[in-house]
């Protein structure tokens, strides 16, 4: 069937204002965030209920149509943008949010639902949910499980994928599978909702997950330290994490980072010198963890000088200067994005042998470092080359296959590592990949071109 065709059978189903077909209307869903990867959707599809999503993926299939799921439009590795010809498959529309459930502290809540919005409705019940990182406000939950994702919060409560109690998705052929029950012991073989967790829209589209949520900790102290480099602040993380059970984030950023965003957005460092390397940790109770990690501190002599908040408006001051990077990065290129990570005791290592590597092989590269310290996780924005350099981007992975690390700690494999998937994975693991999609999609009509190497 021709594209005009297709959205009218499409427009029957979901209604005619939830298909666009405008190419102005279209242009904010067919670009990402960073505005590096541009595609060309064939309509704009919105359904607003399962059964409506169920119905838009047997018309796709149908017509032979490739379909590519979007949420909030936040990932990082062009996951989310159509490849030619296929419809894209806004969740946006799927609000569904259920009561929260006291006794389990779970909650059921639709694929479109942001971040955001399930931050609030958790505090509501007196509990919160513990995933939240920079893009909470658009992000969304399908999307979070989609991509896996991790943010700020990952040492104390784990990834999407350790909060997943259950799952509602529409396989490729238009079936409905609804495992929203959220027993926590089921072992009537392997739990399915996890294989959708890190699929990147490509074993089935997500329309309601339930989640698990946590206690709300009222008490709460930011302390942004400043260390001399990646070493010491290793250190610091390993000494306050061992004696300091409230500790819930442990951030890095780095003295280039640090420039770039207090010259940018004009703020202030609560420090007389800009130091090589600060951590940013923060501590949640139900009393006030203020002493405790004070003397977690006193502990650490690495530590150069600090600054600590106990008041939201100064914590939320701190933070700023560590989620600004992405703004403030994006602002100035985009730069060439990668996110790697590897065992804790290898960052500081890892972190010299890349910068040497750049330094010599790419000497106009600007590379900005960043990330979640806690977790091994570094954000490596490489400013001054191309966003899409395919030479610095394999340089740069091939020092993190060195290090045994992992192409991709929270973002992603998306349109953007692909073909780096075997520094990661091992043949045979890409071959279990290969017929988990075969099987789940045979067609090939889920996200095609998105995380399976071509
Ligand atoms: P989209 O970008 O719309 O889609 C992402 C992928 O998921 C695509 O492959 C898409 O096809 C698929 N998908 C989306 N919805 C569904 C669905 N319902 N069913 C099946 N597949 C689906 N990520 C982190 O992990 N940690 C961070 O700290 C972090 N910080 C960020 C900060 C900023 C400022 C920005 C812009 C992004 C950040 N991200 C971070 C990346 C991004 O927010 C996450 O990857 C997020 O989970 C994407 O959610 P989304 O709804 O925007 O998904
Ligand atoms: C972050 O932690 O800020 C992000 O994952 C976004 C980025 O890498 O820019
Ligand atoms: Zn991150």
């Amino acid at each position: 069937v021709g594209a005009p065709e297709l959205a009218a059978r499409l427009a029957e189903l979901v209604g005619p204002v939830n298909v666009l077909v405008d190419d102005d209307v279209r242009t904010g869903f067919d670009r990402d965030w960073t505005g590096t990867w541009q595609g060309r959707s064939l309509a704009v599809v919105r359904p607003g209920t399962t059964e409506e999503v169920a119905a838009v993926v047997r018309c796709c299939a149908e017509a032979g149509v490739a379909v590519v799921p979007q949420g909030g439009n936040t990932g990082l590795v062009g996951g989310a943008v159509p490849s030619g010809g296929s419809v894209l498959l806004s969740t946006t529309r799927l609000r569904r949010l259920d009561p929260v459930d006291p006794v389990s502290s779970q909650v059921t809540v639709g694929a479109g639902v942001s971040i955001a919005q399930l931050h609030a409705h958790a505090g509501e019940a007196g509990l919160a949910y513990g995933v939240d990182w920079g893009a909470r406000d658009s992000a969304t939950v399908g999307g979070s499980v989609a991509t896996n994702a991790g943010g700020l919060r990952v040492l104390r409560y784990g990834d999407t994928r350790a909060q997943l109690r259950g799952l509602e998705w529409v396989t490729a052929s238009g079936q409905v599978v609804t495992r929203l029950d959220g027993l926590v012991k089921d072992n009537t073989g392997p739990f399915l909702p996890a294989l959708l967790a890190g699929s990147e829209g490509t074993l089935g589209v997500i329309t309601a997950a339930r989640l698990q949520l946590v206690p709300q900790l009222p008490e709460r102290v930011t302390a942004l330290v400043a260390v001399d480099g990646i070493a010491e602040a290793v250190q610091v993380v390993a000494r306050v994490r061992a004696s300091t059970p409230s500790l819930e984030a442990a951030e890095l950023v780095l003295r280039d980072g640090i420039d770039l965003v207090t010259g940018h957005l004009g703020l202030g460092l609560p420090f007389d010198r800009v130091p090589e390397a600060a951590v940013l940790l923060e501590c949640a109770d139900r009393h006030d963890p203020t002493e405790d990690l004070a003397t977690a501190l006193a502990g650490c002599p690495e530590v150069l000088d600090a600054a600590v908040a106990t008041e939201p408006g100064p914590a939320a001051a701190l933070w700023r200067l560590r989620e600004a990077h992405t703004e403030v990065l994006a602002s100035l290129g985009p730069p060439l994005k990668l996110d790697v990570s590897v065992a804790p005791d290898r960052l500081a290592p890892f972190t010299a042998d890349l910068l040497a590597a750049l330094a010599e092989r790419v000497p106009a590269s600007r590379p900005v470092l960043f990330g979640h310290i806690g977790d091994g996780n570094v954000h490596v924005n490489v400013l001054g080359v191309d966003p899409l350099d395919h030479d610095v981007a394999g340089l740069v992975l091939g020092v993190v296959a060195r290090h045994r690390g992992s192409i991709s700690a929270e973002h992603g494999i998306g349109r953007a590592k692909r073909e780096w998937l075997h520094l990661t994975r091992s043949p045979a693991e890409i071959e279990l990949l290969r017929a988990i999609k075969a099987a789940l999609d045979p067609k090939g009509l889920l996200n095609p071109g998105v995380l399976f190497p071509g």
